[in-house]
């Protein structure tokens, strides 16, 4: 994810924001620059790369001067490169900018602002914010800021330069974190605490919709219309190896609590203004080749597997096209039939998965077109598929896979939307209902991360197990196949993920006194059938824990404990249903005392056969 850095004071502040921007490279990135207020004005150096390429450029020529701003991106609109690095400027070079998140009109702004005269060198969304800036510029930056803010849609935080007024550094956050830190004749941003931590521990947490100008001499905040805030410092009494975890114990909890973010930012601006209908701008297929699709086989592995799962479900109900779904590793050796009206989705969040790789090559060879759900933009799934959707999760940097499996579920529910639109499958009414879902599901993650403590309370009991089930049926059979790897994983714990209906064909024999099973009850029209799997095992001794929808009163009749999620379509119920599984199968190896970001014998990309 990207990280902002500013500084203004005395001291050199290359040497500052290079340091800060060192304690952020755990959030990972791809490309870094700096821009300094020199004798010579406004200068901005950048590269792809390490950080240490950055510092080379400087070592060779420095940036003299007591201001300025560095950042670290992380792909998101533009590949990795030199041009698409930020800071970025304006054509008079006067103004520069540093950004974290997404603008999401930024299109039509930069239509309009290159029909104003404006030339655009970078495939960013974020030059645009400096040429719009440039643009309202009357001779006070805080105004032009905030005219350009109101122009804005979409989650950012911004740290702004001008050479007009150079003892000023002017900070936005919308949604996108920053923070202000106040030390003795200088002052700081960061868009994380770690950043700015060896120079100061207090900080000013900007809120939604606030700013922030620094000088020397002092910080002055006020809300986006200009109203003084007064606010309290806050002391930080963190370590940094808290801090890079935003206080969580552990990145992967983190992680967690992330997801409505994570689903926000994947939907973004694939939703239209109106919200009822999905505009997928990256995907290059025509209708006609939409039309033309036959057949789509969705490959991955592990987590991203699941997803695939969910996602084949999805697309033929959405969109009436058959789909199946590969573990990558089996994919190519069963020679798959693969013609050039297949449609091959590839998952993956590191996007250098080597199975899903091959897979991708192996469906290219054979002619067909290859859509690849990545977490990451400039891997090597990302350049040699056709088309990419980018799930906006963020680095994730825990072993386990919890918010990239969560926005791989979004894409494919904007994607499967996005083909029953082309195709007709589904009426315009149906297709806003199913959006408007979409939009409520952050909230109703964050009303289910709200009562982690429940799920704190059952992880505790089944970490004492060594052996356990999950069951459901539909698409809560995907779903608890994801919440069964997620809790061996991390807790050592062996179990199995089964269709419900399945067990007693073999299965059942297992189950004994006391053993835990996780029941997974979400989807209405199978609950009834669910439930009577239940009272199979419940009648050979074990102790159920059930998952099911808010407002529905049968399930706690059966199990021994029940969890309630918010009511949402079926279709989308996997993209809460799977919160409390991650929970669970964090607080299980917690209590284990295992190493929950680190299992044992796993590396987070795995680059081998
Ligand atoms: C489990 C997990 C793995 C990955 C799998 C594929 O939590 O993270 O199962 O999902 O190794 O990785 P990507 O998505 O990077 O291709």
């Amino acid at each position: 994810m990207c990280g902002i850095v500013g500084y203004v004071g005395n001291r050199n502040s290359q040497n500052i924001l290079i340091e800060g921007l060192k304690k952020l490279e755990y959030r990972g990135y791809d490309s870094a620059g700096v821009a300094v207020y020199t004798t010579e004005g406004l200068q901005v150096k950048k590269s792809k790369g390490r950080l240490a390429v950055l510092e080379t450029k400087l070592g060779d020529e420095p940036l003299n001067g007591t201001i300025g701003i560095g950042h670290t991106r992380w792909a998101t609109h533009g590949k990795p490169s030199d041009i698409n690095s930020h800071p970025h400027t304006d054509n008079s070079l006067k103004f520069s900018v540093v950004h974290n998140g997404i603008i999401e009109n930024y299109i039509s702004l930069k239509e309009e602002l290159t029909a104003q005269g404006h030339v655009f060198v970078s495939e960013t969304d974020t030059e645009v914010i400096s040429h719009l800036i440039a643009s309202l510029y009357q001779g006070d930056i805080v105004k032009a800021v905030q005219q350009a803010v109101t122009r804005m849609r979409g989650a950012f935080a911004l740290g702004v330069l001008t050479e007009y007024e150079p003892d000023k550094l002017v900070a936005v956050r919308l949604q996108s974190p920053l923070i202000i830190g106040v030390g003795e004749g200088e002052n700081f941003i960061g868009s994380d605490i770690p950043a700015i931590l060896e120079y100061t521990r207090n900080v000013y947490i900007l809120n939604d919709g606030e700013m922030a100008v620094l000088t020397r001499e002092g910080v002055e905040l006020m809300t986006l219309e200009g109203n003084f805030i007064s606010r309290e410092l806050f002391h930080v009494d963190w370590d940094i190896v808290t801090a890079e975890k935003a206080g969580f114990d552990h990145f992967m909890l983190k992680e967690i609590y992330e997801q409505p973010k994570a689903y926000r930012d994947t939907m973004g601006s694939r939703i239209d203004a109106t919200g009822k209908k999905v505009v997928l701008n990256e995907i290059g297929m025509t209708p006609e080749q939409i039309k033309a699709i036959r057949n789509v086989h969705i490959v991955a592995c592990g987590t991203a597997y699941h997803a695939g799962l969910v996602g084949k479900s999805v697309i033929e109900s959405l969109a009436r096209i058959p789909v199946e779904t590969d573990v990558a590793s089996e994919y190519r050796y069963r020679s798959p039939i693969i013609t050039p009206q297949t449609l091959v989705i590839v998952v993956s969040q590191s996007g250098e998965t080597a199975d899903t790789l091959a897979a991708l090559r192996e469906a290219k060879r054979n002619g067909a077109r290859v859509l690849a759900i990545t977490n990451v933009v400039g891997s090597s799934v990302a350049r040699e598929a056709d088309d990419v959707i980018v799930t906006w999760a963020g680095p994730e940097i825990a072993v386990a896979s919890t918010k990239a499996y969560t926005s791989q579920l979004i894409a494919f529910y904007l994607f499967g939307l996005y083909l029953a639109q082309t195709l007709g499958t589904k009426d315009e009414a149906y297709i806003a209902d199913v959006v408007s879902a979409l939009q409520e599901l952050p909230a109703k993650v964050e009303h289910i991360l709200a009562q982690s403590e429940t799920i704190k309370g059952v992880a505790e009991q089944v970490s004492t197990h060594n052996n356990l089930f999950f069951i459901g049926r539909g698409l809560d059979y995907h779903v608890v196949m994801e919440g069964s790897l997620k809790l061996k994983e991390i807790s050592y714990i062996h179990s199995e993920a089964y269709a419900a209906g399945e067990l007693k064909h073999g299965t059942l024999a297992l189950i004994e006194e006391g053993i835990p099973v996780i029941a997974l009850a979400t989807q209405g029209d199978l609950f009834e059938k669910t439930v009577s799997n239940i009272k199979e095992v419940k009648a050979r001794g074990a102790h159920v824990f059930g998952i099911h929808e808010e407002g529905e009163a049968e399930l706690a009749k059966v199990v021994d404990q029940v969890f309630a999620i918010p009511a949402t379509l079926p279709l989308l119920t996997p993209a809460l249903s799977v919160v409390p599984l991650q929970l669970l199968s964090y607080y299980a190896s917690l209590a284990r005392g295992n190493d929950v970001d680190k299992p044992r014998n796993l590396a987070k990309s795995v680059t081998v056969e």
